[in-house]
């Protein structure tokens, strides 16, 4: 008998639909083509699910992770959402690490999804909803702190090779497929710049001629400039002016920046003009490749990551 049933909601993660934003370009007499890719459609809700999915199973691999042995990772929400899924279905302990900065909907979901979810307070002056690189120092620190108590196994987002990876076999390789390889460009919003560098490892693979540009918040413009004016920003889940291990520069064509504005009206353009509901990350976005249509890639195809879901920021001013 054929059974068209997946064995687990861990094999809905990935192959996620690329969408050409044709009514957009119109709109705005874009000459070229707009890709995004719809990670929103992952179980989770966002593009981490992958990355997730691609640690836990490195790490099963290697012999690090064993049954009831427990998981912590910090996370702006959305890996957390991720490893709350692969790890409740694959019944490891998970305890998700986050700045109370971050919306409240995130702790909220991780806990409906079976983790423990330890948040951490902002530094002094920090506004909620703005998470700067001080506020994740602190959640760092306490990460460190529970991994060590609980003798547990650290899914280390920055560090752990499973992210790139993930996007590099995955999420770029997808992009490649969907768009024939007619793709001149690639521009993404950087938190631990893992899914920058997947991403471009994979489309260089198949084309070294196409062009990647990494996107950071206007005033905490750090891996282009190494300037900071203002670390807070409303962009979540990035823009940490941080160093980053996983981004390699190398495959960087240029640095890019956004405003909170930028982002915000980006957003709403996509929900407007495509249907499509995205988070602060996804309206950076699309603020950048549309930008970079109106400029050096005029005529070409330029693709993004919507990152997450809009139903993740109800609770934010991104759609009031
Ligand atoms: C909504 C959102 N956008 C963008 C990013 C940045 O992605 P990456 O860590 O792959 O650079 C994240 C990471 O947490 C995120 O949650």
């Amino acid at each position: 008998m054929f059974e068209n049933a997946l064995p687990s909601v861990l094999g809905a993660i990935g192959n996620t639909p690329l969408v050409r934003l044709d009514r957009l370009a119109k709109a705005w007499n874009l000459e070229g083509t707009l890709y995004a890719k719809l990670e929103y459609l992952n179980p989770g809700f966002s593009k981490k699910d992958r990355i997730a999915l691609q640690i836990i199973e490195e790490a099963e691999e290697r012999g690090e992770l064993v049954p009831g042995r427990t998981v912590v990772e910090l996370t702006s929400g959305n890996t957390g959402t991720g490893l709350a899924i692969v790890c409740g279905v694959k019944g490891y302990p998970f305890c998700a690490v986050m700045s109370k900065g971050n919306s409240m909907e995130r702790a909220r979901m991780m806990r409906a999804l079976g983790a423990e979810v330890v948040l951490v307070d902002q530094a002094p002056g920090s506004p909620p909803g703005q998470v700067s690189g001080e506020d994740l120092e602190r959640v760092e620190e306490r990460a460190k702190a529970l991994v060590a108590e609980r003798k547990a196994f650290r899914a280390d987002q920055f560090v752990l090779r499973g992210n790139v990876r993930a996007h590099e076999l995955h999420t770029g390789e997808e992009i490649w497929t969907q768009t024939e390889g007619k793709l001149d460009a690639f521009v993404d919003f950087a938190g631990t710049g893992g899914s920058f560098t997947g991403c471009a490892l994979a489309l260089k693979k198949h084309n070294p001629r196409i062009r990647c540009y990494l996107l950071e918040p206007e005033t905490a413009a750090f891996l282009g400039k190494g300037e900071i004016v203002n670390a807070n920003h409303k962009i979540q889940g990035g823009g940490y002016s941080r160093t980053l291990p996983l981004l390699d520069p190398s495959l960087v064509e240029d640095y890019l920046a956004a405003s909170n504005d930028d982002a915000i009206e980006g957003a709403h353009a996509l929900a407007a003009y495509e249907g499509i509901f995205g988070g602060f990350s996804s309206g950076a976005n699309l603020f950048a490749a549309v930008s970079l249509l109106r400029g050096r890639e005029k005529g070409n195809a330029v693709a993004f990551l919507v990152c997450d879901s809009g139903l993740k920021y109800l609770s934010t001013d991104l759609y009031p």
